[in-house]
């Protein structure tokens, strides 16, 4: 379907990228065999991805006199945004960097569908692959991550206002020049969201496709606000949402350029690449004091520790830091002993909790003349063609290239969608979550469903996910938009949860992912509750000017249990966010880090990545994962003498 195609590319990025000529970089400290390290380091980061390098960055500037080792997978590539010339938009599916694509277990619950997923394998992580759109949650998540764990009495704090300095810092937001703002009508508060001056760069392109503006005035025409600033920790209403890309090249921006390529001449900043980090080994039979890192060469299979003095930071990801812990040890002890691995410490947080966004489609049909210039389809007019990418090289650039995935959303809470049936949701929420059926949705067994603190953790979730739900300004759905007549409703909030482990017969290949989507039932209520309600688009006069008629769900899908039976035939079970499996809550309810990321139960090991996320946020995660790791890095600053900001 031609559609799910279109959305896949815009969604995941999945663009090709055939100009990804690797730029001849030589650092100092770029390192590519094991011959070439220190002795030992202070800080040994395993994974240089988005929040990896942001981490490294802060802690080479801060202590001068300590060494920093990043160890990454990938090497260093260049990394085209998601429609970069030569490349025509939604026609190719390829990997605009290297990347890990594997597929979940089949999904029980959603007809036995795989969800694909991607991760970027490469100096700079899933910034370099990402769909490059730049938005932030709203403040009740990142209050709902407090509110879940419950850290009263500790002295760090995980809410919007202790991470919205964090926001600000991580990225140079710049303002479009005014007549392109103009043209536009591109909205922006840069008190409320924006001030920092890293070079990771949050930009709005000079470009939008003709018809962006056609759903802007259907949406204002179904009552829908429009909001000014959607990254201030409010956003439910029609969004502006920035681009990771440069303000003047309008090429992706990215953390190997703002936190790797600018800072690499510190001479105490060491990047090995192509090096996999098998797993963390405490000697001497002790938990106690930093592990050593066990690495293996992927140019020759050597394996070989590297020391830590102060500490180790697993930066893998959140398919790929699970791995890592549970090869070490640390994770469900059940499962570690069912496959041969000495238990380190039970954490059955470990590789559980695990969340991601997941869509059903609608679409449409206009039926009348549309008439709408700059349309992706104009791409097939040779001349518009060359003018395209001739613009793409104009200094600020121009043209059709300087957009990514479209800068358009809509954020809707449930009261909004659903006014007369919210309550009842939300009031079966809460009875699930203090139900003793409640174990039943987890996956059963002694790591997860008959664990009493992973199923407190499971309630905690609920009732703050419950809140959120009744919340008119915290969204239940989103729905971005670039260009056509197929979007997709992403459930921004679910409540199943699902599982990573090791590939017990193949432990250093991809992890087996259980997305267990529509394990717990209510995600189909919200599911059909957002389709009922986006489906109202054509009736707008905007769109009956278009003779706009709905192919997806189609006309005679009507009831409750059709609709359902639709999400199960048409839903994309990963729009790549996940998160969640090493989460940030007490032991007590099957956390693995506390609120200094530290991992409960063993020393000199931290996790900064989005697998310490309790709670899946209501965005895309690539700024959440910035700001995570500048907030990160603060807290480990402040814990080593001699660090200054
Ligand atoms: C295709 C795609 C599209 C996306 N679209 C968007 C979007 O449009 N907007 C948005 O905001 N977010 C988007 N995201 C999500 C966002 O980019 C990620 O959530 C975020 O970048 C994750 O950051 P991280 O630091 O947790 O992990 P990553 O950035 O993925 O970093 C993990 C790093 O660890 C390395 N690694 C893994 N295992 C090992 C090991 N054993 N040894 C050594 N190194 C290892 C990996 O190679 C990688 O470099 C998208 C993600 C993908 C994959
Ligand atoms: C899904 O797969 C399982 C295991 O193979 C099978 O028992 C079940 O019938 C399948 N369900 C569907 C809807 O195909
Ligand atoms: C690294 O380069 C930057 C910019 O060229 C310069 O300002 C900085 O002093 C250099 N740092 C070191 C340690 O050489
Ligand atoms: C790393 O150190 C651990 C603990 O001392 C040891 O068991 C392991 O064999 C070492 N690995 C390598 C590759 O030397
Ligand atoms: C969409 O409408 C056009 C007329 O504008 C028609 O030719 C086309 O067949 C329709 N497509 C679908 C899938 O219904
Ligand atoms: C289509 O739009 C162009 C300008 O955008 C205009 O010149 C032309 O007359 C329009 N054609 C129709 C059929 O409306
Ligand atoms: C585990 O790895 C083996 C060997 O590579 C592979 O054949 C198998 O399919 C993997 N299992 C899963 C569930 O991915």
């Amino acid at each position: 379907m031609g559609g799910l195609v279109t959305a896949v590319v815009l969604l995941a990025g999945l663009v090709s990228a055939a100009v990804s000529e690797p730029r001849s970089i030589f650092k100092r400290q770029l390192l590519t065999d094991a011959s070439e390290l220190r002795s030992n380091y202070d800080f040994v980061i395993t994974g240089g991805g988005t929040a990896g390098l942001t981490v490294a960055d802060r802690l080479t500037e801060a202590f001068p006199a300590k060494n920093v080792l990043v160890i990454e997978y990938g090497k260093i590539e260049y990394a085209p945004g998601v429609i970069d010339p030569p490349d025509l938009p939604f026609q190719s599916i390829s990997n605009p960097v290297d990347s890990w694509t594997f597929f979940s277990l089949p999904n029980p619950e959603m007809r036995n569908v795989t969800a694909f997923v991607k991760v970027g394998k490469v100096v700079g992580g899933s910034s370099c692959a990402n769909g490059q759109f730049f938005d932030r949650g709203t403040r009740f998540d990142y209050d709902s991550w407090a509110e879940v764990a419950g850290f009263g009495q500790s002295d760090i704090q995980w809410t919007w206002r202790s991470i919205l300095p964090f926001f600000k810092k991580s990225v140079t937001f710049t303002k479009p020049p005014p007549a392109v703002a103009k043209r536009y009508g591109y909205t922006w508060d840069i008190a409320a969201a924006y001030g920092g001056s890293t070079p990771i760069y949050s930009s709005f392109p000079p470009f939008q496709f003709g018809d962006q503006p056609v759903l802007e005035h259907t949406f204002r025409e179904m009552g829908i606000p429009a909001k000014k600033e959607c990254a201030g920790g409010d956003k439910e209403g029609i969004c502006w949402i920035p681009t990771s890309e440069h303000p003047i090249t309008m090429r992706r921006s990215h953390a190997e350029l703002g936190h790797y390529e600018v800072v690499s001449n510190r001479t105490n900043y060491d990047l090995l690449v192509q090096h996999q980090v098998v797993r963390v080994v405490y000697p001497k039979k002790s938990n106690k004091g930093p592990p050593l890192v066990e690495v293996r060469s992927l140019p020759n299979g050597r394996l070989f520790n590297v020391t830590a003095k102060a500490e180790v930071i697993i930066s893998a990801g959140a398919f790929h830091t699970p791995t890592i812990l549970q090869r070490s040890g640390i994770g469900p002890a059940s499962f570690l002993r069912a496959a041969g691995i000495p238990v380190v410490a039970d954490l059955p947080g470990v590789g559980a909790n695990l969340q991601d966004h997941s869509a059903p489609p609608i679409s449409w049909n206009y039926t009348k003349p549309t008439n709408f210039s700059d349309m992706p389809s104009d791409f097939s007019d040779p001349t518009y063609y060359a003018n395209a990418v001739a613009a793409f090289d104009e200094v600020p650039a121009q043209g059709p290239y300087t957009v990514a995935m479209g800068n358009s959303a809509l954020y809707l809470s449930l009261p909004r969608v659903a006014p007369t049936k919210y309550r009842s949701m939300v009031n079966k929420i809460r009875a699930v979550a203090n139900s003793p059926e409640l174990a039943s949705y987890l996956p059963s067994g002694p790591d997860y469903g008959s664990n009493p603190a992973m199923v407190a953790g499971y309630k905690a979730q609920l009732l703050a996910l419950a809140k959120l739900y009744e919340n008119p300004d915290s969204p239940s759905l989103e729905f971005p938009w670039l260009s056509g007549t197929t979007i997709y409703a992403f459930l921004l909030h679910p409540l199943s949860r699902g599982t990573v482990r090791l590939n017990v017969s193949s432990p250093l290949d991809q992890p087996v992912l259980d997305y267990r989507s529509g394990s717990n039932p209510i995600d189909f209520d919200l599911h059909v509750a957002h389709v009922r309600y986006m489906r109202q688009l054509v009736n707008t006069p905007t769109q009956r000017k278009y003779g706009s008629v709905e192919l997806l769900p189609g006309p005679e899908v009507q009831s409750d249990a059709d609709l359902k039976e639709f999400v199960k035939d048409h839903i994309i079970l990963s729009l790549q966010h996940p998160c969640c499996t090493a989460a940030m809550l007490p032991e007590t309810k099957g956390g693995v880090v506390g609120p200094d990321l530290k991992v409960h139960g063993v020393d000199g090991l931290r996790v900064v990545d989005m697998s310490v996320v309790p709670v899946l946020p209501s965005a895309h995660l690539s700024a959440t994962a910035y700001a995570l790791a500048e907030k990160a890095a603060d807290i480990i600053i402040r814990q080593w003498p001699g660090g200054h900001h």
